[in-house]
């Protein structure tokens, strides 16, 4: 563990004074000035040092990168390609591939719909239809206010409680479409709770 800490420091004794470079849409380079942003790159630096050298880490990287950012834009992609030296189009072939993987930003709240048979014939497809009505959004987007993301997912074994929604960590079975306005509320309530507590 001590070599843990000192492994850290020198890491960020090593970024004290630096911007990052990332690659933009043209294929040139911006100099990042966030802070927030510089602090995010710099834990990055710390996942890819620690597995870089090691045969088939792309996809831990990758995990690591998700959960510093929340999602995989395409400059964190051409960061890490560079940084370990793989090419760009293995990592988005990568990305892509994967469902667990974003490129877009996420909502504060994940509504993950299992489409797998069982949730199928148990009216899944009608819930999806009644989510993107509630949330005016198509699956896979995120509402503008940036509290809920739509997606689908596949048999997650809980066939038992088919249909299943699941909401971050929580799975929500046999739910109903009348089911889906409480759930939405009491998502909002929560929300505007905490803010409030905030002021
Ligand atoms: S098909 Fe939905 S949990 Fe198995």
């Amino acid at each position: 563990m001590a070599g843990d800490t000192n492994f850290t420091n020198d890491i960020e004794e090593s970024h004290k004074g630096h911007s990052y470079q990332t690659a933009d849409a043209q294929g040139g380079f911006d100099v990042i000035k966030s802070d927030e942003l510089t602090g995010k790159y710099m834990n990055l630096d710390l996942v890819i040092n620690r597995y870089a050298n090691e045969r088939g880490q792309l996809i831990r990287i990758l995990q690591k990168a998700q959960d510093i950012f929340g999602y995989l834009p395409e400059e964190v992609q051409a960061y890490i390609a560079e940084r370990t030296g793989t090419p760009v189009s293995e990592v988005h072939g990568v990305v892509t591939f994967y469902s667990l993987f974003s490129t877009e930003p996420k909502g504060k709240n994940v509504f993950n719909l299992c489409m797998g048979t069982a949730c199928y014939v148990n009216g899944a497809q009608e819930l999806m239809d009644a989510l993107k009505r509630r949330l005016n959004i198509d699956e896979g987007e995120t509402t503008p206010d940036k509290l809920f993301t739509l997606k689908s997912a596949r048999c997650i074994g809980a066939c038992g409680l088919a249909p299943v929604l699941v909401i971050n960590e929580d799975v929500h079975g046999k739910t109903s479409s009348s089911d889906i306005e409480k759930i939405i509320q009491s998502i909002r309530k929560k929300g505007e709770k905490s803010a409030n507590k905030k002021h």
